[in-house]
């Protein structure tokens, strides 16, 4: 697979895309994008979301400019049982944003140790596809992240990026994270409140939400799929 086969939805396909009709309307449509929790069966379609990244992208995800071998071997490596990850899908369940949250003891992150009496800490990881950038799926991603954490009672989210990377910087910024600069990286630290039976049904409703758009959108394509299979019926 090469990356520009890869390559995830185009523009149109945006859950949430307005085509420029206004702040207010690309708010609201927001509403529209669904964070689905991906289990490992999902292996091939992140393969292919994080292989459309292009180098630029790469570096500012994973830190260093993965080759498509290393990224592949990221993607095999996640570890399903211990972390969790994220998933916002288009209509042709391609993944246009991927969040990872990856979770480890306390001790593992001695910068963040000091300030949490909780065992562990998550950290978190994300990527949207160039063509589905600016319409909040990094956000909404980030958002549920912060909910799963409370949810399980973790109370401090830790992000590392560049300081270059304006748009995450300004997507912590907005969560009210504290960011710690370092010789052009970032360090970002998001304290949570502890879970509540709002965040707890937060979360249970958008996993609902998100599972029912998928199977409606996997049903729409095996549907279509059998359509044109059809004499006669041509698909495009
Ligand atoms: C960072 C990234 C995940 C953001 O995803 P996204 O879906 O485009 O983000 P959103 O649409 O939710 O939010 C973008 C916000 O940044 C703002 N923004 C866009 N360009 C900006 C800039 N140059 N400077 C400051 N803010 C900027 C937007 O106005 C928007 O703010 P708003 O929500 O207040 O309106 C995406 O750009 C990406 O995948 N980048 C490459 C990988 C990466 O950097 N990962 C992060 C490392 S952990």
């Amino acid at each position: 697979m090469t990356t520009t086969d890869a390559r995830a939805g185009s523009a149109s396909e945006v859950p949430g895309k307005t085509g420029g009709a206004g702040a207010d309307k690309t708010r609201a449509s927001r509403s529209t994008i669904f964070v689905k929790e991906l289990s490992r069966r999902a292996r091939w379609r992140l393969l292919r979301h994080f292989l459309a990244l292009n180098s630029g992208d790469r570096l500012l995800r994973f830190g260093s400019v993965l080759s498509d071998e290393l990224v592949s071997r990221y993607v095999e490596n996640i570890d399903f049982s211990r972390d969790t990850v994220f998933g916002v899908y288009d209509r042709k369940l391609r993944l246009l944003g991927v969040g990872h949250l990856a979770f480890a003891p306390r001790e593992a992150m001695p910068s963040v140790s000091a300030s949490t009496t909780k065992e562990r800490v998550a950290e978190f990881g994300v990527s949207v596809a160039a063509s589905a950038r600016g319409m909040g799926v990094g956000s909404r991603l980030f958002e549920r992240a912060a909910i799963r954490c409370r949810n399980v009672d973790i109370d401090t989210l830790y992000m590392h990026c560049l300081s270059s990377n304006k748009v995450m910087m300004h997507i912590a910024k907005k969560a009210g994270m504290a960011i710690h600069r370092d010789y052009g990286e970032a360090d970002a630290y998001l304290k949570l409140p502890p879970a509540n039976p709002a965040s707890v049904l937060q979360e249970a409703v958008q996993e609902q939400v998100a599972t029912l758009d998928y199977t409606l959108k996997a049903n729409l394509r095996a549907a279509l799929k059998w359509l044109g299979s059809l004499p006669g019926i041509k698909r495009d």
